[in-house]
């Protein structure tokens, strides 16, 4: 980032998309930080925000929405909600895009479904998934990506929400697809072609597996949402629908992606591994700081609900605004040592879930399953990582890998 000089270069433009910024999101942003911390990118059409406080306040600021699906997908199709109907219907359905009131009204209800309690209640059956993945798998060659780090998140989230195993890998691909568009650095026709058959076919197997629970209940979350559907019409048929798509897309790829990159950094730091076995208090601080210094989530995007001033310049209705939590989350104004790995910080104010209302609804129940697993992989087995390459995802909104072949074998 700093030439002969020491000064940084000025950033020229971002380019979500391109190698460099892929696997380096951090050198241009930081340069932005100093030079324009409100920055407008013509390659992106948008504004770029990389200061720890404005990222607070572009996800706090409700003059900012979340509603971005129907507006990122017309960057490539001039009607999306002719050609897209059941996108466009859905995203006001999903509590990740909708603003208030009615956020809090799916908040309230959403919310008890991932408490501590509940979190730690599954905790026991997260560490023996992570068992007989690492079992599974232990002294053969695999693509760590998909054999464990989708496994695990997959196996949670469908014994906890009530979907049958068979239906398994079908929900992680749907999930794939959705988070793939509606995330994507270089959007193709495909990937929304795909979005839009994804929801089809979701919605078919939701249905039959919602109408069951009505005939009989069991002790699970997709019972649980029906519930608040059918008592005092709380939800509306579609909003059940909605909570089960953002349950599903949240859960899977997010917790697959730091359980790989947060898997690579712990691997070069044994240090940073003895203390995921000194206590859970320790382990959960390691996986915060991971998560912080990480940067998995990288990016959200928000829209202009009015025109105002911002740093200097007028931020027009309906314009783009990128969050970006990634260089919030090193940003040096709020940071010492930004960029070394310290579990004993004091104050650990990351935004590796997002500030403000829409901040994750799975938080702890992410970080439960990173600990319990990074806990039995580096006590029990010895990680052999295969390659040298890094295949980054496409992807403006998270941080990941398409593939890692490993040997994964018991200590
Ligand atoms: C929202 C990160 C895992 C469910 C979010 C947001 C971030 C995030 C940054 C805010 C998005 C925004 O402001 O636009 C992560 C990370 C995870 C993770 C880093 C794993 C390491 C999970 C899991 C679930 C989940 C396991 C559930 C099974 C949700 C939901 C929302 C959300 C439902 C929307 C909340 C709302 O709008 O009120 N997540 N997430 N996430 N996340 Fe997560």
């Amino acid at each position: 980032m700093a030439g002969e000089t020491g000064i940084a270069e000025p950033v020229q433009d971002v380019d979500f998309g391109s190698p460099a910024f892929l696997e380096d999101p951090w050198s241009p942003l930081r340069a932005l930080q100093d030079q324009d911390p409100v920055f407008w990118s013509e390659k992106q059409q948008a504004w770029i925000v990389t200061r720890y406080e404005d990222v607070m306040a572009t996800f706090r600021d409700q003059r900012l929405s979340a509603s971005r699906i129907v507006p990122f997908l017309s960057t490539l199709v001039a009607d999306v909600r002719a050609e897209y109907p059941l996108v466009a219907h859905f995203e006001e359905k999903w509590i990740s895009n909708v603003d208030q009131p009615v956020h809090s009204r799916l908040r309230r209800l959403m919310a008890n479904a991932f408490s501590r309690k509940v979190v730690d209640a599954l905790r026991p059956a997260s560490r023996k998934i992570s068992e007989d993945i690492l079992r599974e798998v232990n002294g053969r060659e695999v693509d760590y990506v998909h054999a464990v780090a989708r496994e695990l998140p997959a196996r949670v989230i469908t014994a906890m929400f009530g979907i049958p195993d068979h239906l398994r890998d079908q929900f992680a691909d749907w999930a794939g697809a959705i988070q793939q568009a509606t995330g994507a650095a270089v959007l193709t026709r495909e990937m929304v072609d795909l979005y839009h058959q994804t929801l089809a076919d979701m919605n078919v197997e939701l249905l039959k597996l919602i109408a069951e629970r009505r005939e009989s209940p069991k002790e699970d979350l997709l019972s649980q949402f029906v519930q608040a559907r059918d008592a005092n019409d709380q939800l509306s048929d579609d909003e059940l629908l909605g909570a089960c798509h953002a349950t599903i897309i949240a859960g899977f790829e997010t917790t697959m992606h730091m359980l790989t990159l947060g898997m690579l950094e712990l691997h070069e730091r044994p240090a940073l591994q003895a203390r995921l076995f000194s206590g859970p208090a320790d382990a959960a601080k390691v996986v915060d700081e991971l998560l912080r210094y990480i940067g998995m989530a990288k990016g959200m995007l928000r829209i202009a609900r009015e025109d105002f001033e911002w740093h200097g310049h007028t931020i027009r209705k309906g314009d783009f605004v990128y969050g970006m939590n990634i260089s919030a989350n090193r940003d040096p104004r709020m940071w010492q040592r930004p960029d070394e790995i310290d579990p004993d910080r004091d104050n650990n104010r990351s935004m590796a879930f997002g500030p403000g209302m829409h901040f994750c609804l799975g938080h702890l129940l992410a970080k439960m399953e990173l600990a319990e697993f990074f806990t039995e992989l580096f006590g029990s087995y010895d990680v052999a990582i295969l390659s040298a390459e890094r295949p980054w995802i496409n992807s403006f909104t998270f941080r990941g890998l398409d593939e890692l072949p490993v040997r994964i074998s018991r200590k």
